[in-house]
Parts: structure tokens; C-alpha cells; sequence
């Protein structure tokens, strides 16, 4: 998935202007030394025509390396129009498409996206049962499909990202991350997601709008390449099935929904343990200390309810977790158990960080 830039396709001909002067210089020079004598002897009045029999053939020379210099950079930049991405209008440039023999140009240099995948958080806490659970069907070899699933804040992007980072070392050629938006009302289309994922490649890339089209040139990228593909928040079978990749590739899916696919291994995530989201907590917020047990049993144990209880606290240093604690066992005998936490954690939260 090497991708090679397009600055060598731009001729550079700054060379030929004093080599043209030179030449006249040269060539002038040479004449008048070997003919001078010679042109001598001839009639003064028949001496013009020599010299301009002379003049004549070396203009012709000059107009002859011109012409030549400018068929060579035609030449070299009419590449992109022979081939049927030219077509398309589309400018693409690499060894995956060069072993299917067609020729790739860029018209402008471009960097490649092929290590999209953000860190994982470094206060990850547990999940080594679903880790371990995970990469052992990954080693079944093949196309690898994994997907979890499960409500919203349980983990299932976090727990993604580790085992993302964990399989990174397999899959070196490239690591895509891309938000499918299933839970949003505007989910990505196929054709879409496709899209993002050729422009990991190929930035500048002007692609065809159709699935139809936009499928071979997905498979294409991908074939033979060792990628892992992370696809967060699908909707529902029929947006990823397109997107399934070639077997030498990993494609990691999440989603709120249960759904299966051809080869898909899902995995239904749960809330943490008690164990774990104490640990949590106390790793974001260490003044939580005996209060952790009860506050993470208040927040339903599940991760998004406990970051946002614990980063309160860290914050909220005038608050002791005592009375946090009563704050959230009386918002708890008004409404739900997680929603209570969730509602009372991001009243207390600054502005600036409820943005997550
Ligand atoms: N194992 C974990 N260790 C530490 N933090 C975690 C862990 N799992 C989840 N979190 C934290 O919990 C929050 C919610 O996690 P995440 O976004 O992964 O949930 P999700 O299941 O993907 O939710 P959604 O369905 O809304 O996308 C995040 O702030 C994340 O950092
Ligand atoms: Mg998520």
C-alpha cells in the first residue's frame, strides 16, 4: 500500500535556455574557427549564403531539441489519460494497481492516512477475559471479522481500540478507522465508507459516486495487503457486507445492534466487573477511595457512567465522593440507576469536558 508521489512526473527543463545559448556560442565559435579561412577565399559576394546556410542549420538543430524535449513530457504526462481511471477522472498512483498493470499518475503530491487508528485510553482498564477471547478466533487465520456489540457507553470502541493497537504488529500496511455514524440518523452509506477508505490511499483520488464502481477499486486497494480495518458504529448488516475485505485483511466492527455476516465472530459486550470498575475509578479519581465500590455499583458499572463520575470528582475537588454519593443515590430514587449518574456526573463536569 506504498503510495508514491507525483513530483517526479513534473519535467524540469529550467536546463534548456543556457544550453540553447551555450550552443549558439559553441556552434558560432566553431564555425567562424573551421570556415573562417575557407569562407575567406570565397567571393565576398557569394559569403552571405554560407552564412546563412550555417545560421540556418543551426537554428534548425535547436528548434529540433525543443520540439523533442516537449514530445518527452507529453508523452510521459498522456499516461494518465490511457487508462480507464483517467476515465473516471480519477489520478491514482501505487504498486497495488501496478501489478494489474495499469499505470497510475498523481497531479499533485499527496500524503497518505494509512495509521488512523486513535490510542486507545491510557487508563484502560480490563477486559483481558474478551481480549484474550478475541485474538484467539483472530488466529484462525483467513478473513478475520470480529464484531462487538452491545448498549451505548460499554466499551465497545475503547475495547476495539486495544484490540486494534494488539493486532497492529499482523496487519503493518495500513490501519483505517472510520466512523460508520449507524447510531446517528445520516449513517454512511457503502459507497461512502469505500470512499474514505481508497482515500486513505490515494487522498486526491476524484472517485465514482456508485457502489457499483467504487467496489473494485476497494477490493483492488486491499488485495494482497495486510490491513486492519476498524469500522465503529455500523447499523446493521446490510451497510457492512459490502465493505467485507479481501482475507489477507482484518475488519473489526462495532455496533449498538445484533446482526450477523458471513464470517463475522461477535462478541456481546457487558458491563465491567465490580473488581474492574472500582479499579477505574480510582485510577481516574484516586480520592474516590472506599467510596469506589458504592459508586460504581451506582453507575450501573458501565464505563461511560463511570469515567464521567469519576472525572467529576477529579475536578470537583470542593466535593467530597461521600456527597457525591448521596447526590446520586437521591437522583437514583427519581429516575433510572445509569441515568441518574450519567445526569448528576455531567452537572458537575465543566463545560469544557462533558464535550465527551
Ligand atoms: N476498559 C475501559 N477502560 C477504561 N475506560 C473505558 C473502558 N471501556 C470504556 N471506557 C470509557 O468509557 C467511555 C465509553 O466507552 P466507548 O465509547 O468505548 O463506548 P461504546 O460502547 O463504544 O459507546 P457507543 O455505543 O456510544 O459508541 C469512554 O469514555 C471510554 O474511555
Ligand atoms: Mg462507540
Amino acid at each position: 500500500m506504498s503510495n508514491s508521489t507525483a513530483s517526479s512526473h513534473q519535467p524540469q527543463r529550467r536546463w534548456l535556455i543556457p544550453a540553447i545559448i551555450a550552443i549558439i556560442f559553441f556552434a558560432g565559435n566553431l564555425a567562424s574557427e573551421l570556415f573562417g579561412n575557407l569562407i575567406g577565399e570565397i567571393p565576398p559576394s557569394y559569403q552571405w549564403a554560407v552564412w546563412a546556410i550555417i545560421g540556418i542549420a543551426l537554428l534548425t538543430t535547436i528548434i529540433a531539441a525543443i520540439s523533442e524535449a516537449r514530445r518527452a513530457d507529453d508523452s510521459s504526462s498522456s499516461t494518465v489519460g490511457n487508462n480507464s481511471e483517467a476515465r473516471h477522472g480519477m489520478t491514482i498512483s501505487g504498486d497495488i494497481v501496478a501489478r494489474d498493470k495499469i499505470v497510475y499518475a498523481l497531479q499533485t503530491p499527496a500524503v497518505s492516512a494509512l495509521h488512523q487508528l486513535p490510542t486507545p485510553p491510557a487508563d484502560f482498564t480490563g477486559r483481558d477475559a474478551e481480549l484474550n477471547e478475541l485474538m484467539a478466533k483472530l488466529e484462525t487465520g483467513g478473513a478475520t471479522i470480529s464484531g462487538l456489540q452491545g448498549m451505548g457507553g460499554v466499551g465497545k470502541t475503547t475495547l476495539a481500540l486495544k484490540l486494534a493497537a494488539l493486532l497492529t504488529p499482523r496487519y503493518p500496511d495500513a490501519q483505517l478507522f472510520l466512523d460508520l455514524k449507524g447510531a446517528s440518523d445520516k449513517p454512511l452509506s457503502p459507497a461512502e465508507a469505500m470512499a474514505h477508505v481508497i482515500r486513505a490511499c490515494h487522498p486526491t483520488a476524484k472517485l465514482p459516486e456508485s457502489e457499483t464502481e467504487l467496489k473494485p477499486l476497494y477490493q483492488s486497494m486491499l488485495h494482497s495487503q495486510r490491513a486492519l480495518l476498524l469500522m465503529d458504529n455500523a447499523r446493521e448488516a446490510k451497510q457492512v457486507e459490502p465493505l467485507l475485505p479481501p482475507a489477507t485483511c482484518c475488519l473489526l466492527v462495532t455496533s449498538r445492534q445484533h446482526f450477523t455476516l458471513p464470517g463475522l465472530y461477535a462478541k456481546d459486550l457487558n458491563t465491567l466487573p465490580p473488581k474492574d470498575a472500582g479499579q477505574l475509578l480510582l485510577t481516574i479519581a484516586p480520592r474516590i477511595g472506599a467510596a469506589a465500590e458504592a459508586i460504581a455499583k451506582l453507575c450501573g458499572y458501565l464505563p461511560q457512567a463511570l469515567r464521567l463520575a469519576a472525572s467529576a470528582l477529579a475536578e470537583q475537588i470542593d466535593l467530597s465522593p461521600a456527597d457525591y454519593l448521596r447526590r446520586l443515590e437521591n437522583a437514583q430514587t427519581r429516575l433510572g440507576l445509569v441515568e441518574a449518574s450519567l445526569n448528576l456526573s455531567y452537572d458537575l463536569l465543566e463545560a469544557e469536558t462533558q464535550k465527551w
